[in-house]
């Protein structure tokens, strides 16, 4: 079975609550990793792959971890099939930024990004399963 990783940050605990439904979703191919314990390197070797980010800076995505792992992915990123989720508080906005940054880089979407506010409520978190699953299927 080809693994599919599930790689996020989170400030607070909110994209993570995010990333273990997106695991749940995906199922036992799932593998739940901080994004501080795998290298883009690693990451880019995947051909499907779960990102999850929280709204951070201004509508940016988190500077310090996140943006430097994404920004050293995007050249591996073409023809994998991506989901991207996260968590934000105000905005949002950061998502469709976001959403283009990986079609530029010839990923495909097999979903729109799935935002949510502040803490998943049960919907939400019922959303991230389908997100995993649809990734799991594509
Ligand atoms: C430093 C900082 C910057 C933030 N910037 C934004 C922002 O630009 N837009 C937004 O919608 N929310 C913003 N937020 C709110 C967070 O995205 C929100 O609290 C989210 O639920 C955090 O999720 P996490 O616990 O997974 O990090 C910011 C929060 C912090 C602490």
């Amino acid at each position: 079975m080809e693994k599919i990783p599930v790689i996020y940050w989170s400030g607070t605990g909110n994209t993570k609550l995010m990333a273990e439904a997106v695991a749940e979703g995906i199922g036992a191919a799932a593998e739940l990793k901080n994004v501080g314990d795998i290298t883009a390197e690693a990451a880019g070797a995947y051909p499907a792959l779960a990102l999850g980010c929280s709204a951070m800076g201004a509508e940016v995505l988190e500077e310090y971890e996140f943006e430097p792992f994404f920004t050293a992915l995007e050249p591996l990123l073409q023809g994998k099939k991506l989901v991207l989720f996260g968590s934000y508080g105000w905005g949002g906005s950061y998502m469709t930024d976001w959403e283009q940054r990986v079609q530029a880089a010839g990923a495909e979407l097999v979903a729109p990004g799935l935002l949510a506010f502040g803490t998943p409520d049960e919907l939400a978190i019922e959303s991230c399963r389908e997100l995993g699953a649809a990734l799991a299927k594509a």
